[in-house]
């Protein structure tokens, strides 16, 4: 019986210690699922791997936000896989907008390359909010988690890199959440004490339905 749990923890030590990162890198293999840590390790490695030139051009920003995110994580840049990092390009037509969002995988940091953003968290404590416009080259840190939206506010086009502390941050946005699905309307306003007209306004723009 001593043996046998002795054995056990031995184990369990053994695994834990496969969780972290042994070796130098894990290219994620795109052509299997990914799992809760990630992409499993690509066999044959080359340094295309390790660079992309997906976030060069300009991402398409007509749409109903005049924004486009063009991502660099893990499922485009399999580079990443396991290494707590990923970045994004961010272009905003004038008038565009990143609704209030949050990233549920990672804290995340904006740079400004053109134009001017003003940006915005709220914290979980308080509901304080920190809000900030920024010029070329400004940098915020939005924390992981939180509420958090980005908008130009100035007169022509606006371009930003962000980062995440992750491989894959996950993004929810709070109008999609509670307008761009199934959820019916009368639940909506029972648990966002909005009314029914504008739940419905917003539920057609968005495509949600009941
Ligand atoms: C950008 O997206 C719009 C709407 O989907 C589309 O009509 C347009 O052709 C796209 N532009 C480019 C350059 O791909």
């Amino acid at each position: 019986m001593k043996v046998q749990i002795q054995y056990m923890v031995v184990l369990s030590l053994l695994l834990a210690a496969a969780e972290g990162l042994v070796q130098d890198f894990c290219v994620a293999d795109l052509s299997l699922p990914t799992t809760p840590s990630g992409y499993p390790c690509k066999k044959k490695v080359t340094e295309k791997d390790f660079a992309f030139s997906g976030l060069a051009a300009a991402g398409n920003t007509t749409n109903i936000i005049s924004a486009a995110v063009t991502p660099a994580f893990d499922g485009q840049f399999p580079g990443v896989n396991g290494l707590g990092i990923s970045i994004a390009r961010l272009d905003l037509a004038v008038g565009g907008v990143i609704p209030l969002h949050t990233h549920p995988g990672g804290s995340e940091i904006i740079v400004v390359i053109e134009g001017t953003i003003c940006a915005g968290f709220i914290s979980s404590f308080a509901n304080t909010v920190y809000l900030k416009t920024l010029n070329k080259g400004d940098i915020m840190v939005f924390p992981q988690g939180l509420l958090h939206f980005q908008f130009n506010s100035g007169k022509g086009p606006a371009l930003a890199f962000v980062s995440f502390s992750t491989q894959n941050p996950g993004l929810q946005i709070t109008d999609f959440a509670l307008f761009k699905n199934d959820l019916p309307t009368e639940l909506v306003a029972k648990v966002t004490f909005l009314d029914i007209a504008q739940i419905k306004k917003l539920k057609g723009a968005l495509g949600g339905t009941n």
